[in-house]
């Protein structure tokens, strides 16, 4: 797959097409970048665009997001258990700010799905509440990526109403209305 294919950088079909839900052990093409992170220098399976967050949440340096679902068993074990607790993995990220090693470019793989997307720990940003200030009338399109960085949201599980909570920074989703849910 070329890295020039216009399409939201998340799993798609082994024929390219765009997953409709991603299921654990099922093989995927993968976008996946080299970095380094945690002692680990590999590629790592990315999750939407590289793109910075100085907006809401402060952060401006550019990094992905990794795609915790196709992350190797035994750095996921090492992370999840033993360094990290579940709520840190997705205040990490990647990026070449500390190690400056500049991060590869987007290449596909196969990869296999080990483990659903872990839970968003949607109780712990400052942030979340001002992001969802911020994006409360928009409507997500057809294509159903989220509007804050253009994620795709398709892939993912929907709990028993339809909703999927973007794996990137929380906003959920009800992927039937469209609509962005909060919790008030
Ligand atoms: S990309 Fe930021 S919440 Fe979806």
């Amino acid at each position: 797959m070329s890295n020039s294919v216009k399409r939201p950088l998340a799993p798609c079909t082994l024929d390219g097409q765009p997953a409709a839900e991603v299921v654990v052990g099922r093989m995927y093409l993968v976008p996946m970048v080299r970095g380094l992170f945690h002692y680990w220098r590999r590629r790592w399976p990315v999750l939407g665009p590289k793109h910075e967050d100085a907006d809401y949440i402060g952060f401006e340096h550019e990094h992905y997001h990794f795609d915790w679902r196709f992350v190797d068993r035994d750095v996921f074990d090492t992370l999840y258990y033993d360094k990290l607790d579940g709520h840190i993995l997705f205040a990490w990220a990647l990026t070449d700010l500390r190690n400056q090693i500049p991060l590869g470019p987007v290449i596909w793989r196969r990869r296999k799905c080990h483990r659903p997307m872990p839970d968003f720990p949607r109780h712990l940003p400052m942030w979340l509440l001002t992001l969802e200030a911020a994006y409360a009338d928009r409507v997500l399109t057809d294509a159903l990526v989220c509007p804050h960085r253009g994620v795709a949201l398709g892939g993912l599980a929907r709990d028993t109403v339809g909703c999927v909570v973007c794996p990137l920074h929380g906003l959920r989703w009800n992927l039937e209305t469209r609509r962005l849910v909060r919790d008030d």
